[in-house]
């Protein structure tokens, strides 16, 4: 099985946010896959050395994509497997799920599935969050587990293809990432997790946060 649970990020209530709890308005009124953000390319993730504040300022569709591609690779070859590829299809499903506006895993999905939502702008900030719960893993005792499972999903090995969505949704954490992955990773038994979750080749992931006001 696959395993499908719905958490939000730590990391973004340690931030002083509660909860997110946005209310579907209706979509047409909802979908603004563009944000803006300032520059600064001193801002980098430690973990991955990814520079997380890119030299643009606007998120567009193909912005979306190189993003959460380059994060995601980067990561991915700090644990020696192979990048993943933009599906277009999966990309379609993450806009479907995430026009919802309702911060929770798409049901009875056939991929796998990491959802942000929050007041950054910075759509790779989310990817970076999901990255570094990498430091909260224990490479000797493989499995899931909520605090790191997005992570498990971004090195996951086995999964080939990606797809997001960038969302403006009502409410206080306006701002929606989901990600499909195909094929799926998170999937039981433990014992996949030792083949899927490869120890980083490099140092460890660094625990601290990229800013994601950007
Ligand atoms: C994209 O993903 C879908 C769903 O997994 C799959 O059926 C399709 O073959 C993929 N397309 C490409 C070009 O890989
Ligand atoms: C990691 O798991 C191993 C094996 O179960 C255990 O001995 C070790 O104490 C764990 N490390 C941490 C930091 O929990």
């Amino acid at each position: 099985m696959k395993f499908s649970y719905i958490a939000l990020f730590a990391s973004i209530l340690s931030f002083g946010s509660a909860a997110p709890s946005p209310k579907a308005e209706g979509v047409a009124a909802l979908v603004e896959p563009v944000s803006t953000y300032e520059t600064d390319p001193t801002k980098r993730d430690p973990g991955t050395k990814v520079n997380v504040a890119r030299a643009t300022k606007t998120v567009t569709a193909s912005m979306l994509q190189s993003l959460m591609l380059n994060y995601h690779n980067q990561a991915r070859a700090h644990h020696g497997v192979t990048a993943l590829t933009w599906n277009t299809t999966l990309a379609a499903a993450a806009l479907k799920s995430a026009s919802k506006c309702v911060f929770a895993h798409t049901a009875n999905n056939k991929y796998g599935e990491n959802i942000a939502a929050g007041t950054y702008t910075n759509p790779a900030f989310y990817a970076a969050l999901w990255y570094n719960e990498g430091s909260l893993y224990n490479f000797s005792k493989p499995g899931f587990s909520e605090a790191t499972g997005h992570f498990t999903q971004v090195v996951w090995r086995g999964t080939k293809q990606l797809g997001c969505a960038w969302v403006k949704c009502p409410g206080d954490f306006p701002w929606y990432l989901f990600c499909e992955y195909s094929p799926a990773g998170n999937v039981l038994p433990a014992s996949n997790f030792a083949t899927n979750v490869l120890r980083s080749k490099a140092a460890p992931p660094n625990p601290s946060q990229p800013s994601g006001n950007l």
